[in-house]
């Protein structure tokens, strides 16, 4: 069975949790998008080559995770030939057998359009920085510093001219401003189980 889910949203909106969820209950493999861009911005040099010779071995570095990738990642997600370069890599994750969640920002628009189901996450950037700067084991930035990362990412984000973060028209959309991990994750499992 070829069965795609596409989890697309901004940073922090809960679309790993969600992602790693679903892929244990139904039995679907994962891959975190981000983690791509993570990898060639953390390569450094040209991030154009650095996406043309990426390997499933850059994906597992330690550092990746790290709020400085994240911007690293968000500043080479802007070039198109960077972009280009990692399509191929996606769309071959999927075609494996057993069904395939992949999350990140362009799943439902650009690279599965035809994906059997889209979601689109989000929540309001107040409690997306709040979630982040929970998280964060040092708290080397205040919650302000972190809110306003969290803005300046969402704007390069939907700002950009290629593969801009935005819902696909035939995507659910699932705010998860208000809700706990258990009821975001449940309001996913049964936009897939109405699916299957
Ligand atoms: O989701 P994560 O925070 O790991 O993504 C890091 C950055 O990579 C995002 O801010 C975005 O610029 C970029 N990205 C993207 N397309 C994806 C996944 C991530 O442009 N499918």
């Amino acid at each position: 069975m070829q069965f795609t889910v596409a989890i697309d949203g901004p940073a922090a909106a809960g679309k790993g949790t969600i992602s790693r969820a679903i892929a244990r209950e139904f039995g679907f493999a994962h891959l975190d998008t981000g983690l791509l861009y993570r990898a060639v911005g953390a390569k450094g040099g040209n991030p154009v080559l650095a996406a043309q010779e990426l390997t499933p071995d850059d994906l597992a570095r330690a550092d990746l995770r790290s709020l400085e990738a994240g911007e690293a990642a968000s500043r080479v997600a802007a070039i198109p030939e960077v972009r280009a370069a990692l399509v191929a890599f996606q769309r071959d994750f999927a075609r494996r057998e057993g069904g395939a969640v992949l999350d990140g920002r362009d799943i439902g628009t650009v690279i599965f359009p035809m994906a059997e189901v889209k979601l689109f996450v989000t929540a309001t950037p107040e409690t997306r920085a709040r979630r982040r700067w929970l998280e964060a084991d040092e708290k080397s930035a205040s919650y302000e510093d972190v809110l306003n990362q969290v803005r300046e990412r969402d704007a390069r984000d939907m700002g950009r001219a290629d593969a801009p973060l935005r819902p696909a028209d035939d995507a659910v959309l699932l705010d998860t401003t208000e809700m706990s991990i258990a009821q975001a994750v449940d309001a996913a499992k049964a936009s897939i189980a109405r699916k299957l």
